[in-house]
């Protein structure tokens, strides 16, 4: 299977606005901009559907259909291209990305919803009427009526390699993800078919909402008292919607006493706070800290305890979304903008410190669902001199006897393990601190000293934690 997306002919034609459906139309529009604008589904579809649900006819369930066209058809984009692949008489490069689209929704309607054959085929022939032409409209009847032969599972079997010849390749278009992704993550996760099955297998499942309560500002009980909601897994300030549901539309969120984190993300930082320290505890650095989820938790937590922290970061705009996530902490806090490979401090001025750093965030691929299709290998080249900086910067700005946590939200192993080897060798006197204990209850954290959760495991996004103390 390709890794590159089929979308790499830019649209000539512009397409009609269309009328009827609001619910595919809508669907049509984000995808639209997911693909011509690089937009992010997760920041295109809130906009579309707050418009939408202005208009009278256009209900909750409208919206969660909408959503969940969208999501599903950039998820299993790879395996929807390789069944159209074969129902098109040419290279899907030569399809009109629109077209493409309309297919994709199509195709995600018959094999991936339970909306009977006939109504996903009529309904996106409609839809292709509107917003294409009769004439696409046409190709796209003929093409949706050859992919309806088979279900999802006839389909894998015509289309995927099999195992034994290519396992790759054939988990790749299996669970629609690019080949070098599976790879990376099977390096990371190690082990045989089963593991890499059920964890490709959670990154297409949609994420529960999960919230944090930032601690002396609000409490998981106060939180519990929401639709549908259930204490969190592993952190105790953690609380998950189970139904979804709007966390804007909730108090404590909306006055930032709470916030929207997963799980992973909070124990990354509680698990820094719980470090054992000898000596002074009242200076904390977040280093890369926009836009802000980890360093109000740390502040929250740091606040506890009578600590300070400086919370930097490097884009500006970031930098204000870190100052709104800290206002109202309840200890004293800083909010620069800074470059954390240049640091504004004096060094060995701190006793914890987080850097968790810019990343192929190949471990949320959970939230967003086209970032598998976006990244590429090199990226991982772009991000290693950087990422190696702000650990080295790291392990200066804390004293002795201090700690630092490196994080990522991804699990390869050249952003993870790579770096932190890296660097601990250039810089002497520091030591990995096994970082399990300090994340009690949490099972299957492998054998130390650094941890590596898991979606398919934990439930969290795979975030990877290096705990490494300054010894001299
Ligand atoms: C993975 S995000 C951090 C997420 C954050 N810890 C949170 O929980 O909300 C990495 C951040 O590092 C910032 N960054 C990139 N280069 C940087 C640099 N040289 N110095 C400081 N921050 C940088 C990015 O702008 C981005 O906001």
């Amino acid at each position: 299977m390709s890794d590159q997306p089929r979308r790499t002919r830019p649209s000539g034609k512009p397409y009609r606005r269309p009328k009827k459906d609001p619910v595919r139309i809508l669907a049509f529009e984000a995808l639209r901009a997911v693909d011509e604008r690089d937009a992010y589904a997760n920041l295109v579809l809130p906009p579309l559907l707050r418009k939408a649900r202005e208009k009278d006819d256009f209900d909750a369930r409208d919206a969660a259909l909408a959503t969940e066209l969208v999501y599903g058809t950039l998820r299993r984009q790879g395996t929807y291209d390789a069944v159209i692949a074969t129902c098109v008489d040419r290279p899907l490069g030569e399809v009109d990305p629109p077209v493409l689209d309309v297919l994709s929704l199509g195709a995600h309607q018959l094999l991936g919803t339970r909306i009977p054959t006939h109504a996903a085929v009529s309904a996106t022939v409609e839809l292709a009427r509107v917003v294409l032409g009769d004439g696409r409209a046409k190709f796209v009847n003929a093409v949706l009526r050859k992919v309806a032969q088979h279900d999802l599972d006839g389909w894998l079997e015509r289309v995927a390699p099999p195992y034994d010849e290519d396992p790759e390749d054939h988990l790749a278009v299996v669970h629609s993800h690019p080949r070098w992704v599976v790879s990376a993550l099977w390096d990371s996760l190690g082990g045989g078919r089963a593991g890499i099955e059920e964890l490709l297998h959670a990154d297409n499942e949609r994420p529960e909402v999960t919230l944090v309560a930032r601690p002396g500002r609000a409490t998981a009980e106060e939180l519990l008292g929401e639709d549908a909601a259930v204490p969190g897994q592993w952190s105790p300030y953690a609380v998950r919607l189970t139904e979804g549901g709007e966390p804007g539309a909730i108090a404590a969120v909306r006055d930032g006493r709470a916030g929207v984190q997963d799980e992973g993300s909070q124990l990354v930082a509680i698990a820094l706070a719980n470090a054992p320290l000898d000596g002074p505890d009242r200076r904390w650095l977040d280093g890369c800290a926009g836009p802000g989820g980890k360093a109000a938790l740390l502040g929250a937590l740091a606040a506890e305890r009578g600590a300070t922290l400086l919370a930097s970061e490097k884009q500006p705009h970031r930098a204000g979304l870190v100052a709104r996530a800290l206002e109202g902490n309840p200890g004293p806090y800083q909010v620069i903008t800074a470059d954390g490979t240049r640091p504004a401090w004096r060094p060995g001025s701190f006793d914890r410190v987080l850097v968790d750093v810019p990343c192929t965030g190949l471990g949320a691929l959970r939230r967003r669902p086209e970032a598998r299709w976006r990244r590429r290998p090199d990226d991982l080249e772009g991000f290693a001199p950087l990422q190696r900086g702000l650990l080295r910067t790291a392990l200066e700005s804390v004293r002795v006897g201090g700690v630092v946590a490196y994080a990522t939200c991804s699990p390869h192993l050249a952003e993870t393990r790579a770096v932190v080897a890296d660097v601990l060798k250039q810089v002497p006197d520091t030591d990995l601190v096994d970082a399990r204990p300090l994340l009690p209850g949490v099972p299957d954290l492998g054998d130390g000293p650094d941890v590596q959760l898991w979606p398919h495991l934990h439930g969290t996004d795979a975030m990877y934690l290096a705990l490494i103390r300054r010894t001299g």
